[in-house]
């Protein structure tokens, strides 16, 4: 195991001598140097985890020379010391950004309990970085399509504000991700992201998951607990699978959701929240009111910012940068061996219908990763899961009675599309078949839209 390393940077040797005979007795690796310039060239050729600097450093400003180390590693601790003592120096050390500050003569147990502290603390930072790092990588947002791009659009708009917003879109297309992203761009970042299931929760239990209870509320309760709204104050509340709460219960959130407050199961104080809410639902809203199975006044409560999340089929464009997504995820962090994907697997994925979206997807990835030996995935290793593969996107050539621009305009939309399908989205291989520039691609698919419902509208605009 590599020792710790402690930098110090004092301009009396005596110092130096004394600090390296502790620091080095207690098991660190002791770096000294005397001078700014010194310090400098010393921590660039090996990086401390601790910075000893003394504030009075000869001809140097040893205050200024901390600004320098923390702007170019801001992760090192640094540790002020002075002879003379002041409070003010103290503060303004403290206030550039030493991670503490002692004053000599010093007591060595304060110096080696203050290393402690500052490597506790760097060692925190660190895992939390490292932490935050798999956790963006994960709620990522990967694609670049159209209908991405303008998702992403709609993401960038509500994130910054308080707006409530309702997230709606087929099983597994990202609606969670889109929750999570709004919020890490909400000033609420940093407080809690709370998420609740409501299909999960059994009736009975969704009250007190919701709104907590007091102690002795029913048979064992032995504690007070908080609920999600509680729990979620300052921050994000997602709502997941709206569509799935029932009717007593929807009449309950709307109530509180009106309030702002709420009280516990078995309590009677009144409990003030404050929750940016985010609901997301799978199932069709609008259609559920219809059928009176959802509040149309919640509804409208919920929906201030709507943001749907397309299905995967209308963006099969993005499915190539999605697998190799997903090959890295299950690599680094699954420990499976990578593979390649032949034009022809790529060309089959763009045209399933992807009734599972992007879920799917990744579980198919991960299956193709582990069930199939061969290095390279090809057109029979997909075969081989997902059967023979029907083109969910249905010709749209109009038969019979319609003029001979219309029918050569559908003909070239589907071409286009069908090309670009077979080359797993890859605009460059696309063009160079279809022998049309790039740029003219894309504006002739931004003209055809992918779906069929806006196929007639883009037909139309040209
Ligand atoms: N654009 C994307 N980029 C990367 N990963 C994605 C993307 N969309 C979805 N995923 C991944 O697909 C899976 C499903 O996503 P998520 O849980 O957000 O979907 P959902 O719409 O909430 O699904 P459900 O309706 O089943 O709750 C997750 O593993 C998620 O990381
Ligand atoms: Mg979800």
């Amino acid at each position: 195991m590599s020792r710790e390393s402690v930098l110090v940077v004092d301009d009396e040797p005596n110092i130096l001598k004394v600090l390296g005979e502790v620091l080095t007795d207690e098991g660190y690796r002791v770096v000294t140097a005397q001078s700014a310039s010194e310090s400098l060239r010393k921590l660039e050729d090996d990086l401390p985890d601790v910075i000893f600097l003394d504030v009075w450093l000869g001809p140097d400003d040893g205050l200024s020379l901390m600004g320098t180390f923390r702007e170019r590693h801001p992760e090192i601790p640094v540790i002020v010391m002075s002879g003379h003592g002041t409070i003010e120096t103290a503060v303004r050390a403290i206030k550039t950004g030493a991670f503490d500050y002692v004053e000599k003569p010093f007591s060595l147990d304060k110096i080696l309990i203050t290393t402690r502290h500052a490597l506790r603390q760097r060692n925190l930072e660190e895992e939390n970085q490292s932490l935050r790092r798999i956790v963006e990588r994960n709620y990522r947002i990967v694609g670049n399509s159209e209908p991405i791009r303008s998702l992403m659009e709609s993401i960038a708009k509500a994130g910054p504000t308080n707006g409530w917003v309702l997230i709606q879109g087929e099983n597994g297309t990202g609606k969670e991700l889109v929750a999570r992203e709004i919020h890490r761009l909400s000033p609420r970042n940093g407080k809690a992201f709370v998420d609740v299931n409501c299909a999960a929760i059994p009736e009975s239990l969704i009250e007190s998951e919701l709104f907590g209870y007091e102690k002795g509320a029913f048979t064992g309760a032995m504690t007070q607990k908080k609920g999600k709204f509680e729990l979620a104050s300052g921050g994000t509340l997602l709502l997941d699978e709206i569509g799935d709460m029932s009717l007593p219960t929807q009449a309950k959130v709307l109530r509180v959701l009106q309030e702002k407050r709420l009280q516990r199961v078995g309590g009677n104080r009144d409990i003030q929240f404050d929750v940016r809410v985010i609901a997301a639902s799978n199932k069709d809203l609008p259609e559920l009111i219809r059928k009176r199975e959802f509040r149309d006044d919640l509804f409208y409560r919920l929906n201030v910012i709507p943001i749907s999340v397309p299905p995967l089929r209308e963006r099969f464009q993005d499915i190539p940068l999605l697998i190799a997504h997903f090959i890295e995820d299950l690599t680094t962090q699954e420990g499976l061996k990578p593979k390649g994907f032949t034009e022809e697997a790529i060309g089959l994925l763009c045209r399933y219908s992807w009734p599972g979206n992007v879920r799917e997807l990744r579980n198919l990835v991960e299956r193709l990763l582990i069930m199939i030996p061969e290095p390279v995935i090809d057109g029979a290793a997909i075969q081989s899961m997902l059967g023979n593969v029907p083109d969910v996107h249905e010709s749209s050539i109009p038969h019979g009675s319609v003029p001979l621009k219309e029918a050569r305009e559908a003909f070239e939309r589907e071409y286009i599309q069908e090309t670009v399908r077979n080359c797993g989205g890859n605009m460059t291989r696309a063009s160079e078949i279809l022998k049309v520039d790039r740029t003219s691609l894309y504006r002739k698919l931004k003209q055809f839209p992918v779906t069929e419902e806006t196929g007639e509208e883009g037909a139309s605009e040209r």
